[in-house]
C-alpha cells in the first residue's frame, strides 16, 4: 500500500500541473545558452561568418523560430555526412537531447530564466587559432565589389625560405570571412616548365598549362571553406616544402551586397625533427563527362587504385552548383566493399573536410570508388542554367567531380595498429581554451 502511494506520488503531481509549466522550465541561461555556446557561437558572433549572434539572450530571442526550425532539420550547424556511415572526428552536429532542449525553450516562450544561471561566454582565440605561425604567406589584396558574378582567382606566391623544411599545420585567415567562399592551396614546383627552352615564369606556367598536372608538379597543400578549422597534421606526418616553390592560390569569392577588401593570410608551422611520414592528398575524380541539360540525376563515376597500405586521413568532396550527393565507397581485394562517406545532401556553399575518427587503413590494391550525382534540371534552385549541357570547368556554372583524399602511407606496426591519430580539428570553444 505504501510502496503504492509512494509510486503514484509524482505522476499525480505531474497530472495536476500545467504542461506549458513544465516546458517554461526550460531557459535560456540555464539549458540554451550553453548548447548554443558549444555549438553554434562560434560561427555566429560578431565578425564571424554567421548572419547573426546567438551569443546573447537578447540577440538570440529574435531567432527562436528558425534556430527550431534549422535544428531540427539539422541544417545548422553545417555538416552534411549521412549519419549512420563512419565517425567523425570534426561531426559537430548536435544530438538528440540538445535538440529536443531547443524545441522545449521555444515552444515554451523561448523564456530568459535567470540571469545568474548565464554560463560563461566561451573563450575565443582571437587572430591566430595555433598561434604564431614559423611563416606567413601575404597574398596580394583582393577587391571584391558589391555585387555581380563570383570572382575565381589564381594567385601566386614563391615561398622565401632558406632551407627544405615540413609543415605539420597550416592555417588561413581570410580577409573578409563574409565574401571568401573557399580557397585551395596548391605546392607547385614550375622549376621544370619551359616552353622553347625559356623557363616560364609561374604565372605563365599556370596559364599555360590549364589543369593539375603536368611537366611541374601540382600538390594540394590545404583547403580553407566557411566553417573550416585549422589543418593540422597527425603527429610526425607533414608535407615537404623547398626554397623556390610556390604556392597557388585558387580562390573563390561570393559578392555579399557590400564592397570588401581580402587580403588572405596563411600561416605555415614548421615541424622539428624528422617528418615521418608525407600527407598525399590524392585529387581523385572525372574531367571527362557531361551532364546533359535537365538531367536530374546523372551519376558519375570515378575509380582510384590505392597503391600501397595507407591511412585516410580526410575527405573532401568537391563539386558544383548541379553536385547533389558524393560517395566514397572501399573496395578492397578480398571483395569485401565498405561505405567509407556517403553526403546525400551536398551543398556547394560548404566546403567541408571530413576528418575520420579513426583514420582509415586501406590495404594495397583497394579501389576508392567515389561516385557523383548532378541536378542539373530546373527543380534545382541553384542551376543556374537547366537548359544547357555541362561538363568540366574552373567557373562554377560548370562543374568539377573531385573526392579529394589525404593519406599517409603506413610504414610501421603502430601505424597499423591504428595509433597514428589526428591532431585536434574540430575548434569547439572547449577545445579553444
Ligand atoms: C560553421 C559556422 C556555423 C555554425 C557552427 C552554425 N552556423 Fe548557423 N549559419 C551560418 C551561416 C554562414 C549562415 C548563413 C548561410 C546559411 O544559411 O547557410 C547560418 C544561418 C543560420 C540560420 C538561418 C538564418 C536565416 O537567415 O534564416 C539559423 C537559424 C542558424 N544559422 C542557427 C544556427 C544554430 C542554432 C547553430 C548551432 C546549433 C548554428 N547556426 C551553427 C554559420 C554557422
Amino acid at each position: 500500500m505504501l510502496t503504492r502511494s509512494v509510486r503514484t506520488f509524482p505522476l499525480l503531481v505531474l497530472l495536476l500541473m500545467p504542461a506549458p509549466a513544465i516546458a517554461a522550465e526550460v531557459t535560456f541561461s540555464r539549458d540554451v545558452a550553453p548548447i548554443l555556446n558549444q555549438h553554434c557561437v562560434r560561427c555566429h558572433r560578431p565578425g564571424e561568418i554567421g548572419p547573426m549572434s546567438l551569443a546573447a539572450y537578447r540577440e538570440a530571442r529574435p531567432w527562436a523560430r528558425s534556430i527550431q526550425r534549422a535544428v531540427t532539420s539539422r541544417s545548422m550547424p553545417p555538416w552534411f555526412a549521412e549519419r549512420s556511415v563512419g565517425e567523425w572526428a570534426n561531426d559537430p552536429s548536435l544530438s538528440e537531447e540538445e535538440i529536443s532542449t531547443i524545441v522545449a525553450w521555444v515552444d515554451g516562450g523561448a523564456r530568459a530564466g535567470d540571469p545568474a544561471s548565464m554560463p560563461e561566454p566561451p573563450g575565443f582565440t582571437e587572430g591566430w587559432q595555433l598561434g604564431e605561425p614559423d611563416y606567413v604567406i601575404e597574398l596580394p589584396t583582393v577587391t571584391v565589389p558589391a555585387d555581380g558574378p563570383d570572382l575565381f582567382l589564381n594567385q601566386v606566391v614563391t615561398l622565401d625560405i632558406p632551407e627544405r623544411r615540413w609543415i605539420r599545420a597550416v592555417e588561413f585567415r581570410p580577409g573578409a570571412p563574409r565574401v571568401n567562399h573557399h580557397q585551395l592551396a596548391f605546392k607547385a614546383d614550375f622549376r621544370g616548365m619551359v616552353e622553347d627552352g625559356v623557363p616560364l615564369a609561374p604565372r605563365e606556367a599556370l596559364r599555360g598549362s590549364g589543369s593539375v598536372d603536368g611537366r611541374g608538379y601540382f600538390n594540394v597543400l590545404a583547403m580553407w571553406g566557411a566553417g573550416t578549422a585549422p589543418t593540422e597534421f597527425p603527429e610526425g606526418a607533414g608535407r615537404w616544402v623547398e626554397p623556390g616553390d610556390a604556392v597557388v592560390m585558387n580562390q573563390h569569392y561570393h559578392p555579399s551586397g557590400e564592397e570588401q577588401i581580402d587580403q588572405t593570410l596563411i600561416g605555415l608551422h614548421f615541424g622539428q625533427g624528422e617528418m615521418h611520414s608525407e600527407i598525399q592528398a590524392v585529387i581523385a575524380g572525372e574531367m571527362d563527362f557531361l551532364i546533359p541539360a535537365g538531367a536530374a540525376n546523372h551519376r558519375v563515376a570515378y575509380r582510384h587504385e590505392i597503391a600501397r597500405d595507407s591511412m585516410v586521413v580526410s575527405y573532401l568532396p568537391h563539386m558544383h552548383l548541379r553536385g547533389k550527393r558524393m560517395s566514397y565507397t572501399a573496395h578492397y581485394a578480398d571483395g569485401d566493399t565498405e561505405l567509407l562517406l556517403d553526403v546525400p545532401e551536398y551543398d556547394f556553399n560548404w566546403q567541408l573536410f571530413y576528418y575520420p575518427e579513426k583514420p582509415k587503413l586501406l590495404p594495397a590494391g583497394t579501389i576508392i570508388e567515389i561516385v557523383a550525382h548532378y541536378d542539373n534540371s530546373a527543380a534545382n534552385p541553384n542551376n543556374p542554367d537547366p537548359t544547357r549541357d555541362v561538363g568540366f570547368g574552373l567557373q562554377s556554372t560548370d562543374e568539377m567531380m573531385f573526392g579529394f583524399f589525404e593519406l599517409v602511407e603506413v610504414n610501421s606496426e603502430d601505424e597499423r595498429e591504428g595509433r597514428i591519430r589526428r591532431g585536434p580539428t574540430a575548434v569547439t570553444p572547449s577545445a579553444r581554451e
